[in-house]
């Protein structure tokens, strides 16, 4: 290292999943463009850990080999794992390679559900990533860690006697990118992993009669971030705490909610290389023969003049998709497309194939995980809808936004931070919201947005408000910079 950069900040990100490596939704996008956003600030140096899955092989990036196979401590076996580098924008990613972990089908697990050792695999990656900063002698002033799949590390360092001497001054930032995802495990993980028994206590990572790995980030971190204001201030609340609003509200001096922003450049309806026209909010003709594309794509008249409502989403129970289907019937009267994109649980796969049949000629469902396929969608649609039951960020209604569609959305966590309910009298605002989770509701919010459709001069400046929305990634990564510096400047935190 020279001697430029040992004065900056070091700062590693551990995460489960990073774009354009492996990705299954917004945390990926996240932590593909937050560090390389804070690594244009000439005062930080920024590098990340994630596991090396199938998926990173199959993509063929350039990856170098750091070191071969190197021994893990971990309880009853020898264990092992290899490194290689990824070398992104401004940072450098270390990928931990265990076949028998990560190299599988998909992340985390199948659409029936969770791969049954997700518990050994997270720990593994989590004791893997402090072992590979120690042999690199990368002592780094801040780990950020994302979600329980990481949260674990942090137990390793800071609850395990004895502690760790080599990261004893390094300061601990957790984010919360969805309390609802906790990673909990039986009593016995504990001893599998190498942690010891006596965690087993509601102060440390016992949770109602299993162990809770997200606490682990919660407890003994020295801050905790989440990625809205709005969801920090509803974690502190029993409807959407997830039975851990208590210790949140206990932490809420070192809780910070820093909104999400979106990489500016890699979405970007002028150049994006997936659309089949490029458009910006000074020419926007491009958009209509996006939209026609789509259109053709899912086998509708592409010369339509009837609305076009598109989603992507992961099919999970966060997202809406229970209050969707009970709206459909009322929803699909109305003289409109409506393009669904997604992958996930297998019940609600199975629920939107079953209803399509019953709307083929205005209902395209398509079952899969395609990142072309989404862009087309955001940019040749009118309208995005994301009924979400809660929403910590979200980041399509941004997507949308920047690529002219206008955002139907439930008010909730992120989204009612950045949807602003559009007002025909001052034409401010750059959508429409939904308070109640009823589908009254969400039709009532999306027959609002349909009696603005291509009425001017009304539609011209709702598509206009949201292209010039800035939710760019400048401002929030200069907040997490400032708060790893405010971080420096505390006290190492012990819970006690
Ligand atoms: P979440 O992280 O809860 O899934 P976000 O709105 O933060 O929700 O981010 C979702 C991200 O995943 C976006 O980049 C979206 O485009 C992408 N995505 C979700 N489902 C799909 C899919 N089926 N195909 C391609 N991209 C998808
Ligand atoms: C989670 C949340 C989503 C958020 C994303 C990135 O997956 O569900 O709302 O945008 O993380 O922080």
């Amino acid at each position: 290292m020279n001697s430029k950069t040992k004065t900056k900040m070091k700062v590693v990100f551990l995460t489960p999943e990073m774009a354009p490596l492996a990705k299954t939704g917004g945390l990926a996008d996240v932590t593909g463009a937050l560090p390389k956003y804070l690594s244009r600030f000439p005062e930080i140096e920024v590098a990340a850990v994630m596991p090396l899955y199938r998926e990173v092989r199959m993509k063929n990036f350039v990856l170098e080999q750091v070191f071969p196979r190197h021994e893990l401590r971990w309880p009853g076996q020898e264990k092992f794992f290899s490194v290689f580098e990824y070398r992104a924008e401004g940072f450098r990613v270390y990928l931990i390679d265990n076949p028998y972990y990560f190299d599988r089908d998909y992340l985390y697990g199948t659409p029936e559900g969770d791969y049954p050792d997700n518990g050994e695999r997270f720990a593994f990656f989590s004791l893997a990533a402090i072992e590979t900063l120690r042999a690199l002698s990368f002592r780094p002033d801040v780990i950020h860690a994302h979600d329980w799949q990481s949260a674990l590390c942090f137990a390793y360092l800071r609850a395990v006697p004895g502690g760790d001497d080599f990261f004893c001054p390094t300061r601990l930032l957790f984010t919360i990118h969805n309390l609802a995802y906790q990673g909990l495990f039986p009593r016995e993980i504990l001893e599998r992993v190498g942690l010891p028994a006596s965690l087993f206590n509601p102060e440390d990572l016992e949770f109602y009669g299993k162990v809770n790995y997200l606490k682990a980030g919660l407890f003994y971190s020295d801050a905790i971030s989440t990625v809205s204001p709005g969801y920090s201030r509803e974690i502190q609340t029993p409807e959407f705490g997830c039975g851990l609003d208590g210790v949140l509200r206990k932490r809420s001096d070192r809780l910070f909610g820093i909104l999400n922003g979106i990489d500016y450049h890699q979405w970007n309806p002028e150049t994006d290389p997936a659309l089949p026209a490029h458009y910006s909010k000074d020419n926007p003709a491009g958009k209509s023969v996006c939209r026609m594309e789509l259109l053709r794509r899912f086998n509708f008249p592409a010369d339509s003049n009837w609305p076009v409502v598109g989603m992507v989403s992961r099919l999970a129970g966060q997202k809406g998709f229970d209050l969707l289907v009970k709206s459909l019937d009322e929803l699909l009267k109305k003289e409109a497309f409506l393009i669904i994109l997604g992958t996930g649980e297998a019940g609600i796969q199975n629920l939107l194939l079953e209803v399509q049949k019953k709307y083929p000629d205005r209902l395209g469902v398509k079952i899969a995980f395609d990142d072309r396929l989404a862009r087309l969608i955001y940019a040749g649609s009118d309208y995005f809808l994301i009924p979400s039951r809660y929403e910590p960020c979200g980041l399509t209604q941004m997507y949308s936004l920047r690529y002219g569609t206008v955002p139907v959305v439930r008010s909730t966590g992120g989204l009612k931070d950045t949807v602003f309910e559009f007002d025909p009298a001052t034409l401010k605002g750059n959508g429409f919201l939904f308070e109640d989770y009823q589908p009254e509701a969400l039709v009532s919010a999306v027959n609002r947005a349909l009696a603005f459709y291509r009425r001017e001069p009304f539609w011209s400046k709702l598509i206009l408000n949201g292209m010039e929305c800035d939710y760019s990634w400048e401002k929030s990564a200069a907040e997490y910079l400032h708060l790893y510096s405010r971080m420096l400047s505390w006290p190492v935190f012990r819970s006690s």
